[in-house]
């Protein structure tokens, strides 16, 4: 059975008219569409002397059944589409039906197909617009047309065509975008017998790029993957401060189709705006799939241009897609859940915990047993999760330990520190609560705090809505060490607290618990309460540390189970890897 049908003269007549075949590249382009529609995963085309004179290009595409081959040459005849309706929704790269027809007319064409069913083939021959010959020939499944003497008949036509070179260099330019949309189909160029593209079908865009324009390239590539509301962008662009100086990388696809779009182009300077050096062009490899009704196709004869039916939305969505990946690319980069951290070294960390944090945060000001409480407190003892000793035997015999070494302070907040595959910056205070967090997780879950009883005990005034959480979350409250006696009206007594506070410290602690629960963030109200004591314990930003103190923090830091995040969840460190430093500065890593 046939799938061609003749277009109606109504839908025929809705369609971008203009002539097709121009030059060697449109008969290409046509045929090489037409192969993609046919579901070919092998293209081949050959050509002699720039395709003036001889065009060939093999498929394994689906083929044509003999009904096909007698209507395929005809105007308006495509199995494509078949009502207007169809042409508001077109999802293939040819619809018009008119490619082989006007290919034929002007050229000698042989066509060989089979269609896999049977042993059987045909072989169409056909000069301008007569037909030669139409007979069965054994063939296997998919097509080969060949089209010889292009503008035999026309030529006017054929003097304008350019040098061999030039042709050809067209035909190159062509293909390597077929390539680029069709990763997991094989290309391969031959021209006057010298095969000049050969791209094996791969899995990703990616792998193409490197085929095609070798690792160089694709080293300064980075990916793009953006979507909102059934448009989604995905491909590759220019790392920020890379590009090039001339334009020549920048394709563009509207689902799979190559397209020319001075909007896109101009949004992807745009997107550049401020992360290229001025004299450089952002390069693109940039796919978007839109819904089809989204975007019409049928504005020029060669399908090259597309309209927009939403252009300010694609507009938007590229700066997007851009800025999203150039974050992620950006030189510093914080550490997020499950990142490798750098290895700590143990050692270090002995004999340092007890001066800084007795002194600084903890039992400063507390005597007695208390500074015994505040040295458990702080020391390792009870490795946390990431140590557990299982996982460093295995870490440790895969790869050296690469300790981190403190260099200084910066603003009196961001402890700067260094390892062998980066510089890290971190923020004192997130730091210190993350660690203070996971300690008195610990420590709670041994109970390994005492409440301190008051005699004098300071009082606290709370406002009725403090006073209301406060009847919420009282169990929780006493049972961390947290005691209130209410005094009439607002007041109430701290009869007890965590001993691991100060008077004042804990006072502020307390209020603060009575702040306004934040949803959602943490897996229990206990953890909100531990995060929160952290929080309040922690030292603050703006105090000068010593040496001593940001060993001790950067060192405590990456052992605790998440470095990436404060208890509250917002970064703690920005990371810039050694790799992408030396690549920015133009160094080569070794
Ligand atoms: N390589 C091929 N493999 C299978 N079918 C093909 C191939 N080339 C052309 N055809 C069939 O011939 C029809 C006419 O092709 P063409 O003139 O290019 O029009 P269009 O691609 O716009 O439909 C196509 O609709 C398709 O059914
Ligand atoms: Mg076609």
């Amino acid at each position: 059975m046939g799938r061609i049908k003749l277009l109606l003269p109504e839908v025929a007549s809705k369609i971008a008219a203009g002539e097709v075949v121009e030059r060697p590249v449109s008969v290409v382009k046509e045929l090489v569409e037409n192969s993609l529609d046919a579901g070919a995963t092998e293209i081949k085309v050959e050509l002699v002397d720039g395709g003036k004179k001889l065009i060939r290009v093999q498929d394994n595409g689906s083929g044509l059944t003999q009904e096909d081959v007698a209507l395929c040459f005809k105007r308006h005849a495509t199995s494509k589409i078949s009502t207007e309706a169809d042409l508001e929704r077109i999802a293939t790269l040819g619809f018009r039906g008119e490619a082989l027809a006007s290919i034929s007319a002007v050229s000698r064409v042989t066509l060989k197909t089979s269609d896999g069913s049977g042993e059987r083939g045909y072989q169409v021959e056909r000069e301008g617009e007569k037909l030669l010959r139409f007979i069965e020939s054994a063939f296997p499944r998919g097509t080969m047309v060949e089209v010889r003497d292009l503008f035999f008949n026309l030529p006017a036509r054929r003097k304008f065509l350019r040098s061999d070179r030039s042709e050809l260099s067209l035909v190159v330019q062509f293909l390597t975008t077929m390539a680029l949309a069709f990763p997991g189909v094989k290309f391969v160029l031959v021209s006057n017998n010298k095969e000049t593209i050969n791209c094996p079908a791969v899995s990703s865009v990616g792998e193409r790029v490197y085929q095609l324009f070798g690792k160089k390239v694709l080293d300064n590539l980075m990916s793009l993957d953006y979507e909102e509301e059934n448009y989604r962008i995905s491909g590759l662009s220019s790392r920020p401060f890379s590009g090039r100086l001339d334009r020549q990388h920048q394709f563009f696809f509207v689902n799979r189709r190559p397209v020319k779009d001075r909007m896109l182009t101009a949004a992807l300077t745009q997107a550049y705006l401020g992360i290229l050096e001025k004299q450089k062009n952002p390069e693109g490899f940039i796919f978007l799939d839109i819904p089809f009704d989204q975007v019409d196709v049928n504005v020029h004869p060669a399908k090259a241009e597309v309209r927009f039916r939403d252009p300010q939305r694609v507009f938007r969505l590229i700066l997007r897609a851009v800025d999203m990946a150039a974050r992620e690319e950006s030189l510093v980069k914080p550490i997020l859940v499950g990142e490798e951290k750098p290895e700590t070294e143990e050692t270090r960390l002995e004999g340092k915990e007890t001066g800084f944090l007795s002194q600084q945060t903890i039992s400063q000001g507390a005597s007695g047993p208390s500074s015994g409480e505040a040295k458990a407190l702080l020391a390792p003892e009870g490795k946390p999760a990431s140590f557990r000793p299982g996982v460093i035997a295995e870490t440790a015999s895969e790869r050296e330990p690469a300790p981190i070494r403190v260099l200084g302070q910066y603003l009196n907040s961001y402890i700067i520190a260094v390892s062998e595959e980066a510089v890290f910056i971190i923020d004192q205070h997130n730091a210190h609560e993350r660690i203070l967090f996971e300690k008195f997780r610990q420590l709670e879950e041994k109970r390994a705090w005492t409440a301190r009883q008051m005699l004098f005990p300071p009082v606290i005034d709370l406002t009725p809505k403090q006073q209301l959480v406060y009847r919420e979350i009282q169990t929780e409250l006493e049972s961390l060490g947290f005691r209130l006696e209410p005094m009439g009206g607002l007041s109430f007594a701290l009869k007890e607290y965590p001993d691991i506070f100060q008077e004042a410290e804990a006072s502020a602690i307390l209020l603060s618990l009575l702040e306004e629960e934040e949803e959602g963030k943490f897996q229990s109200r206990r953890e909100k309460i531990l995060a929160t004591m952290a929080c309040k314990a922690a030292v603050k930003a703006g105090k000068v540390l010593t040496v001593e103190e940001m060993d001790f923090l950067a060192s405590e830091l990456f052992a605790t189970e998440n470095p990436g995040l404060c208890p509250h969840g917002r970064p703690v460190v920005i990371r810039l890897d050694r790799s992408r430093i030396e690549r920015t500065l133009g160094r080569q890593p070794e």
